[in-house]
């Protein structure tokens, strides 16, 4: 219940756009690195400190106008120069929809590919997140035409999806960010219930991480990250071969713990105004993340 509400919060445009005016808000600030690239290179710097790389989003989504594309492709060209000068440890992770799939596929893809060509120079790799269902299969798209010509370009499979095993098995040879998936797909397109996500998603792993290149695994399960460990031990799977991801903010304690037992561990660093569908999204997957919200109400 409360978890649809927040879904439809996170769809809702008008709301997008009145909070990108107003600055963080609501606790936001507590999972989001900064609105600017600066801020975002220090909390980078401070992250790398204790060992742990990061994957930085320019957050934006419901992006209709070419203009605002080409301002996220700015952006984020950036933030990849920014990455270079500060030699930090860190990537980037992008949305299609941000740099114009909803407009035109080919206005989106050649945005794409200038990020890529640039960062391909630094040799910055470029993850292509996945959305909602009705984006997947052009990014998908995207990622085959890209990868033609440069190799530092991966994506997400979500477990959610009937078809992932099909797409993991078709990008075996990438680096694959694996998650549960966070948007809100229909039956006919998508496991609904938790169990059978959470079957699917271990599965996943387990193949990646015996035939794949490189996966990240992507999650605040504790049961999933603790199956994990074993699996690894049990099959000898070396240490380069696989990260530990979560998002900014969240778990920051067992972050660091996985840090410091040795394992690869990059932190999803969101960045920019635009933060609140990212913020409400978070807040559909875990209600008590409300947490947030109401310490900062009463802190005031
Ligand atoms: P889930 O929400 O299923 O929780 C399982 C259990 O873990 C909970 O019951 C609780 O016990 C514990 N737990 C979870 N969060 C906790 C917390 N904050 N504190 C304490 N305990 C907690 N999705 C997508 O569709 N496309 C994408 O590109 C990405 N990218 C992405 C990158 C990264 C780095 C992450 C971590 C996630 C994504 N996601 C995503 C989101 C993903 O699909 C999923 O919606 C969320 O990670 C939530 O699922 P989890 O597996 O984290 O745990």
């Amino acid at each position: 219940m409360l978890k649809d509400i927040f879904m439809a919060l996170s769809e809702n445009q008008i709301l997008n756009g009145a909070a990108k005016k107003y600055g963080l808000k609501m606790g936001a600030q507590h999972v989001v690195a900064g609105t600017n690239i600066a801020e975002t290179i220090e909390s980078i710097k401070k992250l790398n400190a204790v060992g742990i790389s990061c994957t930085v989003d320019n957050l934006g989504e419901f992006v209709y106008e070419k203009a605002e594309a080409l301002e996220a492709k700015d952006q984020i060209i950036a933030v990849i120069e920014a990455i270079e000068e500060h030699q930090v440890d860190a990537h980037i992770s992008l949305k299609p929809s941000q740099l114009g799939l909803d407009i035109d596929y080919d206005f989106a893809f050649e945005n794409l590919k200038e990020i890529v060509a640039l960062a391909n120079k630094y040799g910055t790799f470029i993850n292509i997140d996945m959305e909602s269902n009705k984006h997947l299969q052009p990014s998908f798209d995207i990622l085959d035409e890209l990868s033609k010509e440069y190799d530092n370009v991966g994506t997400v499979i979500q477990a959610y999806f009937y078809r992932a095993e099909e797409d993991i098995q078709k990008y075996k040879n990438f680096r694959l960010r694996i998650v549960k998936g966070a948007y809100k797909e229909p039956e006919e397109y998508a496991y609904q219930s938790k169990e059978e996500i959470d079957k699917n998603y271990v599965e996943l792993i387990e193949w990646h991480l015996l035939n794949g290149k490189f996966t990240s695994i992507a999650t605040h399960d504790h049961n999933v990250i603790n199956h994990v460990k074993q699996f690894i031990k049990d099959n000898n799977i070396p240490n380069d071969k696989f990260e530990f991801q979560m998002l900014y903010g969240f778990r920051t304690d067992m972050q660091l713990q996985l840090a410091k037992e040795g394992y690869n561990f990059c932190t999803y660093v969101p960045f920019g105004n635009d933060w609140y569908g990212y913020f409400m999204r978070r807040l559909a997957e875990r209600p008590q993340n409300m947490n947030l919200v109401v310490k900062q109400v009463f802190n005031k």
